[in-house]
């Protein structure tokens, strides 16, 4: 399918509003890009306020250009009259998979990598004055390279004074700041609240704040009701403990006053040198295990009989928004493109929470469609049945020539 001058491969993600695709330009003399193209969902494409949202995303991160951040390429609207967004393909996975996907914990070292490039991150966005709003696991995007790039600023915002009043309250509530879910104000603080959460589970394999539902779970994290980090992960070292568990604070002012100041806290926990490479690999062993497990798609060419066994590809339960209004603005009407993380609904296989896994293009990874395409067919264990075959056929013919010439 064309879009643009896109043709869009295989999708990579669905949510509530949008989907994003593996799509390649091509152009004179063998030229090739391969991109990640994002466009809201077909048949949501008349809705003014979706589109007005997604025009905002692509404003606002147009603005940003850093080793951290999904680059944007370009913008454009398709033949069917919906807008476009082009980012730089960030092939590998995301956080979200890793976290659930790889039985190995990540090492505190990995940990404080992850920091030290999300906090660069943001110091960089909030220093561009745009918030992101919705950082989350999934949003974190892990190359093949192991660099850390943060993505998805569908509901970021352009901070026009110190403090944004909002109005609805939109994104994923295990992440949100107390302030935002309780009044809809957000700023650069609110996003160091979610970085703080990510890292937490990352390093302890569990939320901070976690209840039954997600009014308990907003209660919890108000009361700053949590295990410490000293108990589930005593062996990590405690600068990076106590610089994480100052980022999760309910009260704005006992959170670092900044990214730069949170990173200034990390200092003493330098990432160590390695970290990128071992990022890599588990990238790599990741998407090589997402391959083996893929469901069978039309578009792709036919699985021979007799290789990998089809893994069942049941659709998830609908995704549900949530809206916390939290004030009687314009933005009230909103409809919020976001759903928390657990209940978040993509295509491909199903996972646990049926979060995004991100896939290769088989095509484009000789080793990787090896990989999805299993083991040959073991011909030669087959060739005593088709002897056999062949002898009791021989030996009939013969039969029947004797009884014919006796
Ligand atoms: N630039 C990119 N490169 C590769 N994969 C991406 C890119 N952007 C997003 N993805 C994948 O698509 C998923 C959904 O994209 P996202 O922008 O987060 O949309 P949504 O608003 O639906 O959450 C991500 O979790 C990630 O796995
Ligand atoms: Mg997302």
């Amino acid at each position: 399918m064309q879009v643009g001058p896109y043709e869009l491969l295989e999708r990579l993600g669905a949510g509530g509003m949008a989907e994003t695709h593996v799509a390649i330009r091509r152009g004179p003399g063998g030229f090739e890009q391969r991109v990640c193209l994002k466009r809201i969902l077909p048949g949501m494409t008349e809705d003014p306020e979706l589109v007005r949202l997604f025009h905002e995303e692509a404003r606002v991160s147009a603005r940003l250009g850093h080793a951290n951040v999904a680059q944007v390429l370009d913008f454009g609207v398709a033949e069917d009259g919906g807008p476009y967004l082009v980012l730089e393909l960030i092939e590998g996975s995301n956080l979200r998979a890793l976290l659930r996907e790889d039985p190995e914990p990540l090492t505190s070292g990995l940990v404080a990598y992850l920091a030290t490039e999300l906090g660069q991150a943001l110091d960089y966005a909030h220093g561009e004055r745009v918030v992101h709003r919705d950082l989350s696991p999934s949003n974190v995007l892990l190359s093949r390279a192991g660099e850390v790039k943060l993505g998805d600023f569908g509901i970021a915002k352009a901070l026009s004074a110190e403090r944004t009043r909002t109005g609805v309250v939109k994104g994923k509530v295990p992440y949100m700041a107390p302030e935002y879910a309780r009044e809809g104000s957000f700023e650069p603080r609110s996003d160091l609240f979610a970085l703080g959460v990510i890292l937490y589970e990352a390093l302890a394999g569990a939320r901070p704040y976690d209840g039954a539902n997600e009014p308990e779970t907003i209660a919890k994290a108000a009361r700053g009701e949590r295990v410490p980090l000293a108990e589930r992960v005593p062996e990590a070292p405690a600068a990076l403990r106590d610089a994480i568990e100052r980022l999760i604070e309910p009260e704005l002012e006992a959170r670092p006053e900044s990214a730069r100041a949170f990173l200034e806290a990390l200092h003493d926990v330098h990432p160590p040198p390695t970290a990128r490479r071992i990022l890599a690999k588990r990238v790599r062993g990741l998407e090589a295990k997402a391959q083996a497990t893929l469901p069978f798609e039309p578009t792709q060419p036919a699985r021979p009989a007799g290789t990998l066994p089809l893994t069942g590809a049941t659709a998830g339960p609908a995704p549900t928004p949530v809206v916390v209004p939290a004030g009687a603005d314009e933005e009230t009407r909103t409809r919020a493109p976001l759903e928390p993380e657990t209940r978040t609904v993509r295509s491909g296989p199903p996972l646990m929470d049926g979060e995004t896994k991100t896939r290769v293009d088989p095509a484009a990874d000789p080793a990787a469609s090896r990989d999805e395409l299993g083991p040959p067919l073991p011909v030669a264990s087959r060739l005593p049945l088709w002897m056999a075959l062949g002898a009791l056929a021989a030996g009939g013919l013969a039969a029947l020539a004797w009884w014919l010439t006796r």
